[in-house]
């Protein structure tokens, strides 16, 4: 039972926050119901709420920063210069050798609640694979075991998911038999969340007895990976990498031996992949150097003026986007956490269902509130060290975001499909194209069969000539 003196306590603390009205209903609650409103008040963080009402309708600004905003460095594509290649052989082979030693572990943030996608199940389950309808948590599964028989090692399979797929998510988990992996190695955890406010600062109802909220955006990973233990486990194992992604790009190399090696090389403690942007108003992250600092200035919030800054030779000034791949140690997000982790809020104008005062549901036809959320990239100018290595765009990013259109799952299956076929072309294997040059077939290569481009060559036996109109899944 809910004691007197703990509901005074917090009906206290909402008046002090001008949030009394989350008690309006208080009277027609059964006790559990209270319970839960109670223990859901009871953990937000009052002086960032308060902060945050104050400010809900500022929008975010760069004229302090602008200034001395610098594009980052990076280290180039494969193959771009000599002494580059030094160190990048160097790279691979440090980067093999922690893989081998099971020093690295996979993350894939899973938590977002798909709404471009439109599809009601965890974004996860998404069928993508352009001959076998792969999910793409599959696609995620087959790479690690795969990765796992290369290189003689268990390599450890961390999903972040909220309280709003998590349930779902163990469950596609499990009678998937966890993709080929042991359960063991199969660590799912959820995220925290942040309430979801009204355009005037008050913290919305979405029943009488509980707060609206939402996923507190993939910069939560870097709590929850600390609280739910997942840290320790890895410690148990030894896993000092956290090789993190999204659950949306079905191309990700996830066991990148460069990318770690290079990370690890440069004593860094949390690394970027970045590739060129499409044109200065492409929907990614810029990368920038703020304070000598390597930063992220997502797209909503990088001013058109300078996206459009050009170098004498007609590219971008800020020509970097991030694609969300980032090598973390772990013992970084350990130190964020015996620290202050303390991510900034995003805001996010939406349309949010909620009960109004006098108790009505309310199903907003226009964006009535806020939400909030951190992302993981505000956390690299927190690093002693953090470096960017730059890919192609065709190997290793397909973002699955909309239902049609750009970054959808049709413009990902094309993508999956074109790697496919330079893979086996820069093999040698002829792949039937039509006379406007476009590709004639469809092919899907299983992870077991190749993880790269280069594991093609020793199985070239294995793959059935190709003809107009094939449909061709090499296993
Ligand atoms: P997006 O920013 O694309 O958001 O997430 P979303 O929620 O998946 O999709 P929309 O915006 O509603 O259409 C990028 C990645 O970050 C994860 C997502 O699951 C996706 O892998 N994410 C996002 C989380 O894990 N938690 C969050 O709170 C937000």
């Amino acid at each position: 039972m809910v004691s007197q003196s703990s509901f005074e306590n917090v009906e206290k603390l909402l008046k002090k926050h001008n949030q009394s009205h989350i008690l309006s209903f208080w009277g027609e609650l059964g006790e559990s119901e209270r319970k839960n409103l109670l223990g859901q008040i009871q953990v937000l963080d009052f002086a960032k709420i308060a902060d945050l009402a104050a400010n809900l309708s500022t929008e975010s600004s760069l004229s302090d920063i602008d200034a001395e905003l610098v594009p980052a460095g990076s280290y180039g594509p494969i193959g771009a210069d000599a002494e580059q290649n030094l160190k990048y052989d160097k790279a691979i082979e440090l980067g093999k050798k922690l893989i081998s030693e099971g020093k690295v572990g996979a993350f894939v943030v899973a938590g977002g609640q798909g709404t471009r996608l439109g599809f009601d199940r965890p974004k996860g389950d998404f069928p993508i694979s352009p001959v076998k309808n792969k999910t793409l948590f599959r696609i995620f599964g087959e790479s690690i075991t795969a990765v796992s028989s290369k290189y003689g090692a268990a390599c450890p399979w961390y999903i972040m998911t909220s309280p709003m797929n998590h349930a779902d998510t163990r469950e596609i988990f499990r009678s998937n038999g966890y993709y080929g992996l042991r359960e063991r190695d199969v660590f799912i955890f959820e995220q925290g969340t942040l309430p979801n406010f009204s355009f005037e600062g008050k913290i919305l109802l979405a029943e009488k007895g509980r707060i609206a909220c939402s996923p507190d955006g993939h910069g939560g990973s870097l709590k929850a990976l600390y609280k739910s233990g997942a840290v320790d486990d890895m410690k148990k194992r030894g896993v000092e990498f956290i090789s993190y992604w999204q659950v949306d790009n079905p191309l990700v190399n996830i066991f990148d031996p460069l990318f770690i090696g290079l990370h690890a090389l440069d004593e860094a403690e949390i690394s970027s992949k970045a590739l060129v942007k499409t044109g200065p108003m492409e929907k990614v992250g810029n990368f920038c150097l703020v304070d000598d600092k390597v930063t992220v200035i997502e797209y909503s919030d990088f001013p058109d003026e300078v996206a459009e800054r050009r170098n004498p030779d007609g590219s971008l000034v800020f020509q970097l986007g991030s694609i969300a791949i980032h090598i973390i140690n772990a013992g970084f997000v350990e130190k964020l956490n015996t620290g202050v982790l303390s991510l900034p809020f995003h805001r996010a104008v939406k349309k949010i269902p909620h009960i109004d005062q006098s108790g009505r549901c309310v199903e907003p036809a226009e964006p009535n509130g806020i939400k909030l959320e951190t992302f993981i990239f505000d956390a690299l100018p927190m690093a002693s060290k953090s470096i960017i290595l730059e890919t192609e765009r065709s190997e290793e990013f397909a973002p699955v975001k909309n239902a049609t259109g750009v970054d959808s799952a049709e413009t990902a299956r094309e993508m999956m499909i074109a790697r496919a076929v330079s893979w086996l072309e820069s093999a040698g294997i002829t792949v039937p194209r039509k006379p406007d040059g476009s590709v004639d077939c469809v092919i899907e290569i299983a992870p077991s069969f190749a993880l790269e481009k280069d594991d093609i060559k020793a199985k070239l036996n294995q793959i059935p000539e190709i003809k107009p109109g094939d449909e061709v899944y090499l296993a």
